[in-house]
């Protein structure tokens, strides 16, 4: 009976999660899913003997991940022969043609530019997924793959093999990248170069809970198994997406030599404006059984062939180079570039990460260099064009002492960068240290930019955050740019952040490794900063988030004396060092109903959710009858659009809402 109840609530939840991440339909609102699972949470903690690992309980395991064992893929994990001519992609079209004595179809394919999986299923049932590694063995991570919800546990469907391995790509898409790249710069973490770095370095997380935050993303693309039932590859496709597996949307069929290169031509440009990185096509003969003919090269299926993009590239010299001293004291090396154009923008400047970078490539100043924006923001020098070395290029000197207060840098084991470690007497870390503080997500006084801390800085108004609250009108309205209106509004910004709440004031403190999430997990489980303070080392990595790394970060945080006087100072004016973590910032979605669907630029669905509630909205997972707005991103399903459309919701873009809850 137990029993019985336990499985039916697992698959109606397992069904809900792949209408909604699969199909892009939700059959129920979030309460009602919440609820769902909050009942089979209690059924399973009743009734240990019915564990189960594909429960949907069980996507993001409370225990840590102890390592990965390595495991032989049971069909080897091939890689695609790659060519960046099209002329040689229309070769390999007539000799498969000839090959086969059949004119053949092609599946043509974007090429995701993540790391490769592989799914082991058996009866229909998730067991197992695998990383290419070297083709041969690969590391499981079964644990990071739960996480993702539109990998189906279980599969339902006809004629699904009773074992086999379905082969795709993990990737995170840009937005969420940014957002995580973002938040690493906040808390003075090194980023990540791109996407795919992103990805690999997520799925080999230690902590399910870290992973499921990374909001990875999977898209399957075959299948290997002895007992396959369909004739093409868009069949298996087909069948795949049936039985509950995302495939790719951007797959075509294609008949011709020129099919296929409109098929090329058309997403070399228009790759720019989808929202996850590619790097080529993947052309697929569409026929297995001419694919079986062709077969495989010891490496390579001779049946595929990758086109790869070109990475835009520009040649330019590197003119200089500047240290720059971030809030965390970091030193980085930035290029001064002759300016060029790269794929529509001017770029003068260029990131050159670190001493070791610097070597490895052994840049030069005077050097011509070779400059790309891969799936990065900021554009690299990826190398020397050294056949075009003068005889006067200089080799660049890593600094000994900070370019801003000139104490010595120290460079620790194990990291990449230089650190000046003079925090509380180097300008650009005062100001950066500042400029943090009053930013949008800390304290939110938008009154203050960076060059107007600086002007303060210069004018010896501002040493330290606390003294922004010690500011009075009359000693900003002299200052260079500035007037009384100006001066009026830098104080009522201030007063304004006295209501901030606590959570957002601790991670507006700076303290190193603790970002946004953290500091609302920490706010959450320890909602004082005194008993924050007197926290023990054990107490603090038992806070979901917190590791060791974070947890010795505090505590160092409280050995110095320094930051001690600055909290007496901010609490004496009157700032939130208590409370809950739930935030009020406005009432003006109140009582409103809000549905989000597809994705978004600037914000991820669960910030875009906390902001609805933050203004006092409700989140709602359907469109209904009692919907008021539709925020509508990305990919939007074309099922709600209609629906949102017949019912009259309000239909807006991430931009109309931001000025909406701005307004
Ligand atoms: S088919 C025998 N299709 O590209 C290999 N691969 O360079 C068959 N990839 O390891 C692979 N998108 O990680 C295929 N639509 C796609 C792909 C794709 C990305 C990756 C995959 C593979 C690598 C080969």
């Amino acid at each position: 009976m137990i029993q019985q109840k336990i499985e039916s609530l697992r698959s109606k939840i397992e069904h809900l999660n792949k209408q909604y991440y699969v199909y892009h339909i939700s059959e129920v609102s979030d309460s009602e899913f919440d609820s769902l699972l909050k009942e089979l949470e209690k059924l399973e903690a009743e009734n240990p003997q019915f564990f189960d690992s594909n429960s949907p309980t069980q996507r993001v395991g409370s225990d840590l991940i102890g390592g990965f064992e390595s495991v032989e893929h049971r069909y080897p994990m091939q890689s695609l022969g790659n060519t960046y001519s099209i002329g040689e992609v229309s070769e390999w079209m007539e000799r498969t043609t000839k090959e086969s004595n059949l004119s053949n179809s092609y599946c043509c394919e974007l090429k995701f530019d993540g790391a490769a999986i592989s799914l082991t299923y058996e009866k229909g049932r998730f067991t197992r997924a695998v990383t290419r590694g070297d083709g041969v063995r690969g590391d499981d991570v079964s644990a990071a793959i739960r996480t993702i919800r539109s990998i189906p546990m279980t599969l339902c469907g006809d004629n699904i093999p009773a074992v086999m391995e379905v082969r795709g790509e993990v990737y995170m898409p840009f937005g969420v990248f940014e957002q995580l790249n973002e938040r690493r710069y906040d808390i003075g973490e090194e980023p990540f170069a791109n996407p795919r770095n992103a990805t690999s370095g997520s799925l080999k997380l230690q902590s399910p809970t870290e992973i499921a935050a990374r909001e990875l993303e999977c898209v399957l693309y075959s299948i290997q198994c002895d007992t396959l039932s369909t004739k093409t590859h868009h069949e298996t496709l087909q069948l795949m997406h049936s039985w509950g597996f995302v495939t790719s949307t951007y797959t075509t069929l294609c008949h011709s030599i020129e099919e296929v290169e409109r098929y090329v031509a058309k997403w070399d440009k228009a790759r720019h404006k989808l929202p996850f990185a590619t790097d080529g096509i993947v052309i697929k003969v569409d026929s297995l059984a001419v694919q079986r003919t062709l077969g495989s090269t010891a490496k390579a299926p001779r049946w595929a062939v990758a086109y790869k993009f070109k990475a835009e590239e520009a040649i330019t010299t590197l003119l200089s180079v500047e240290f720059s001293v971030g809030r965390t004291g970091a030193v980085t090396p930035v290029a001064n570039l002759e300016p060029v154009q790269l794929s529509g923008t001017t770029v003068k400047r260029a990131s050159m990460h670190n001493a070791e970078q610097i070597a490895l490539l052994d840049i030069r100043v005077g050097d011509k260099v070779a400059i790309e924006k891969g799936g990065e923001i900021i554009p690299k020098i990826t190398r020397v064009v050294t056949e075009q070395r003068g005889l006067f290029s200089t080799p660049i000197e890593f600094p000994e002492r900070c370019p801003a207060c000139y104490s010595p840098l120290v460079k620790r084991e194990g990291e990449a960068k230089h650190y000046c470690v003079n925090s509380s007497g180097c300008p650009p870390q005062i100001v950066g240290r500042i400029a943090h503080f009053v930013s949008r997500k800390a304290m939110y006084i938008d009154s203050i930019g960076e060059q107007t801390i600086e002007l303060l800085f210069a004018n010896k108004l501002v040493r330290s955050i606390a003294d922004l609250y010690d500011l009075r009108a009359e000693q900003i309205e002299g200052l260079e740019r500035m007037g009384e209106l100006s001066a009026s509004n830098i104080i009522a910004g201030i007063e304004k952040s006295k209501s901030v709440p606590y959570a957002r004031v601790l991670f507006a403190l700076g303290i190193r490794y603790v970002g946004e999430t953290t500091a609302k997990k920490l706010a959450a489980a320890i909602p004082s900063f005194d008993e924050l303070g007197g926290a023990s080392f054990e107490r603090l990595v038992a806070v979901e988030e917190v590791g060791e790394k974070i947890a010795r970060s505090i505590l160092e945080y409280f050995s110095d004396e320094a930051n001690i006087l600055t909290i007496e100072r901010l609490r004496s004016v009157g700032l939130q060092f208590e409370g809950e973590a739930k935030e009020v910032l406005s009432d003006i979605l109140s009582g409103k109903r809000v549905v989000i669907s597809g994705t978004f630029e600037r914000h991820s669905r669960d910030e875009l959710k906390e902001l609805i509630e933050a203004h006092g909205g409700l989140n709602q997972s359907s469109v209904g009858k009692n919907t008021d707005l539709l925020l509508a991103g990305a990919g939007l399903g074309p099922a709600k659009l209609e629906k949102a459309q017949k019912l009259g919701t309000i239909i807006i873009s991430e931009t109309d809402f931001e000025l909406m809850i701005n307004s």
